[in-house]
């Protein structure tokens, strides 16, 4: 197989959790025989520095000549001063939007060997496995008008807006998923107030007698935030609006112990698709050596599996984690217990590419023997 991936490294630990995740790219494709071309691009604040803008036309065309794109972070106070207009985080919206990346899907999922990472009980988190479906590309993120007016600039507006095929488009895709799944979709919303919400409410009630299989749920948003810290067990695939998505994934991420455990696809109807981990650029640990590599070498499997449809690399990279956690080894994120070892970014990146080498070569001798 060939395929081109764009790699954005971005800013704060983007560029060092990037550097593990790529070595483990290009050994898949050794082992496997693929041809994975690399490219470099820029964005967010390492852009706004060489280029001038968090999005060089450059990095668009890159990504739009590409099969996949990982995406590191984007983000620092190095960066609080620049006009609102080129801030780094409106690189990777305009990316998103560009790319017209709607439907981001966030994997929570436990490990048996993290349980105890987690704030949360044992008998809560233990067996928790679904996936948040975040609207992407529409919503209070990108709504118009938007900004500062008035004599003194003293009233704010932003505008939380959907059209009709934005919702239907990615309520689709959940409903989709979730058929493949536990066959469950709770569609998250703030129906008794906001007009954007039951109009997602009619789109998801319109959209689903097409998937006879599946159980629907409506749920607000508070309700949900409420749901995810004691019963996170009663979900299966959740579908909801842009900002909503992001609030309750980033809470959701403590059920597995750590944000730096949630890699993330956002796709679209094609095979195209951006990878990046949940979490940010982390400023006050960049450049430390420290951050869980995790998301971002997740977030090649998840790359590997819906973009290229490689199920069996992608299984054996996410095995290979599991071992590594199995075995006790730990980032700094993950030790609020005391418990295993602790190790740095690129010692993390190591072990899980040691792993991986052992399990190909394992299997390559047993195959040799078939
Ligand atoms: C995320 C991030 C971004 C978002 C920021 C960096 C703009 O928090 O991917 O969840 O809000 O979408
Ligand atoms: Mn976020």
């Amino acid at each position: 197989m060939k395929k081109r991936i764009a790699v954005l490294p971005g800013d704060g630990i983007g560029p060092e959790v990037m550097e593990g995740a790529v070595d483990v790219l290009k050994a898949i494709g050794r082992w496997f025989g693929h041809h994975f071309e690399i490219e470099y691009g820029a964005i967010g604040g390492d852009a706004i520095d060489r280029f001038g803008t968090p999005l060089p036309e450059e990095t668009v065309k890159l990504c739009k000549e590409s099969d996949a794109v990982l995406l590191g972070a984007v983000g620092g106070p190095k960066w609080d001063t620049v006009p609102v207009e080129i801030r780094p985080e409106k690189g990777l919206l305009a990316i998103r939007k560009e790319l017209d990346l709607y439907a981001n899907l966030r994997p929570i999922k436990t490990y048996d060997s993290l349980v105890d990472a987690s704030p949360l009980k044992k008998e809560i988190v233990d067996g928790v496995d679904f996936v948040i479906v975040r609207e992407l590309t529409g919503g209070l993120y990108f709504g118009k008008p938007s900004g500062r007016k008035g004599d003194n600039a003293e009233i704010a507006v932003d505008t939380l807006i959907y059209e009709k095929h934005e919702i239907q488009r990615v309520v689709e895709k959940a409903f989709a998923l979730a058929q493949k799944r536990k066959k469950k979709l709770t569609s998250v919303d703030k129906a008794n107030v906001l007009e954007s919400s039951r109009m997602w409410r009619e789109v998801v009630n319109e959209v689903a007698p097409k998937y006879p299989d599946v159980t629907v749920e409506h749920m607000l948003v508070d309700v949900a935030a409420m749901k995810l810290m004691y019963q996170p067990k009663q979900f299966d695939v959740i579908v909801t609006e842009n900002m909503f998505g992001d609030i309750l994934s980033d809470e959701a991420s403590m059920i597995t112990g750590s944000l730096g455990m949630l890699p993330s696809a956002s796709l679209r109807t094609d095979t195209f698709g951006l990878y990046e981990p949940v979490h940010g650029s982390a400023p006050d640990i960049a450049g430390q050596g420290k951050a869980n590599p995790l998301a971002m070498i997740l977030s090649v499997a998840m790359m590997l599996r819906h973009s290229f449809g490689l199920q069996e690399e992608a299984e054996m990279v996410e095995m290979a984690i599991q071992e590594v956690l199995n075995a006790g080894y730990r980032t700094g994120d993950l030790w609020n217990l005391g418990r295993g070892v602790v190790v740095g970014t690129q010692e993390m990146s190591q072990l899980v590419f040691d792993r991986l080498e052992a399990d190909h070569a394992l299997s390559s001798i047993l195959a040799a023997y078939l």
